[in-house]
């Protein structure tokens, strides 16, 4: 029987990335899109062209009930997740002289609070069965912190720390919790950074001289996924090019 994986975010650069991957390995993969979505039936015609047959779920992961119902939604119509991908996020950055509560509180929910809210209702179905994977997507800004993201730098810090004290709790139950921390991908939120910041203040601190690829993060979580990452577990694996080392 095919492992059920569900990616958050599916439709954004990243999580594309990794449905395919894993859809290629023979994942049946379930994702989610905002309800505000509107490209939803176009996403699914594109990737039903290119092969694939995602099934696709409205959720706001940064509202509590709307969480609990996409899960279980899914669990009642395809079955229980194996494999959940926390993948979904936002950016608002500014300096924090004009960042005010509203940007502060849509970040940290949409980020981390959101990790609570849709791993609650898998956490114990896994427990249960004896296996699950748990992949929580940071960033090397949690690890690092960066200019014009004191919300996203603590939200996504605040990621690993979530990682490290589920994966205690539930190590002898079969189930692994890890943080992969991307550098700069190539994807919408980077692309929408103003040119100049990225070429003057970025690209220049990212020894690869390089953006990331999707496909390379969407290849770590398919390792993390796997029977082989068995014993790897409260990690926090970066995939940066180079930018931090810890
Ligand atoms: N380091 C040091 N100084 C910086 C800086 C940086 N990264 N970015 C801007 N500054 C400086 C500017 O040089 C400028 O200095 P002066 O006043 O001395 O000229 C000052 O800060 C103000 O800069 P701006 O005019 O750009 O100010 P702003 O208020 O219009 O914008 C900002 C500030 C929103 C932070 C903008 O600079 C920006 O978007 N920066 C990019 C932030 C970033 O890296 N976001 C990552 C998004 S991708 C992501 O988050 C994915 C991931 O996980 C890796
Ligand atoms: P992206 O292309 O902007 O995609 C973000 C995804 O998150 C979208 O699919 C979006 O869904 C979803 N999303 C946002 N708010 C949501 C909400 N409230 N409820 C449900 N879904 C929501 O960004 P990305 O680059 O793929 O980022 C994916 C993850 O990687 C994020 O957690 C990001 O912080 C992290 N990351 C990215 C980079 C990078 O350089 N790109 C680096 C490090 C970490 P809709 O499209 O349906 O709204």
């Amino acid at each position: 029987m095919a492992r059920i994986a569900l990616v958050t975010g599916g439709m954004g650069g990243l999580g594309e990335a990794v449905c395919i991957k894993l859809a290629a390995l023979g994942y049946k993969v379930v994702t989610t899109y905002s309800p505000s979505n509107k490209k939803v039936d176009e996403w699914l015609a594109t990737t039903r062209d290119m092969g694939f047959d995602f099934k696709a779920y409205p959720c706001d992961v940064a509202d509590y009930d709307s969480a609990q119902a996409c899960v279980a939604a899914i669990v009642k119509d395809i079955g229980p997740i194996d494999v959940l991908v926390n993948n979904a996020g936002i950016t608002r950055d500014m300096t924090f002289k004009k960042m005010d509560k509203l940007n502060w509180d849509a970040v940290m929910s949409t980020n981390l609070d959101s990790v609570f809210n849709m791993t609650k209702p898998v956490a114990d179905g896994m427990v249960d069965r004896g296996w699950g994977r748990i992949i929580n997507i940071s960033s090397v800004n949690g690890q690092k912190g960066a200019f014009g993201q004191t919300n996203y730098s603590a939200a996504k810090a605040g990621v690993h720390g979530f990682t490290k004290a589920l994966a205690l709790e539930v190590a002898r139950k079969g189930v692994t919790v890890n943080t992969i921390s991307p550098g700069y991908i190539g994807t919408k939120m980077v692309t929408e950074i103003p040119q100049e910041v990225l070429d003057s203040k970025i690209l220049p601190q990212i020894p690869m001289a390089r953006l990331g690829k999707p496909e390379e993060v969407a290849g770590l979580v398919a390792y993390l996924a796997s029977e082989e990452a068995a014993f790897v577990t409260g990690a926090n694996i970066a995939i940066n090019g180079g930018q931090h080392m810890s």
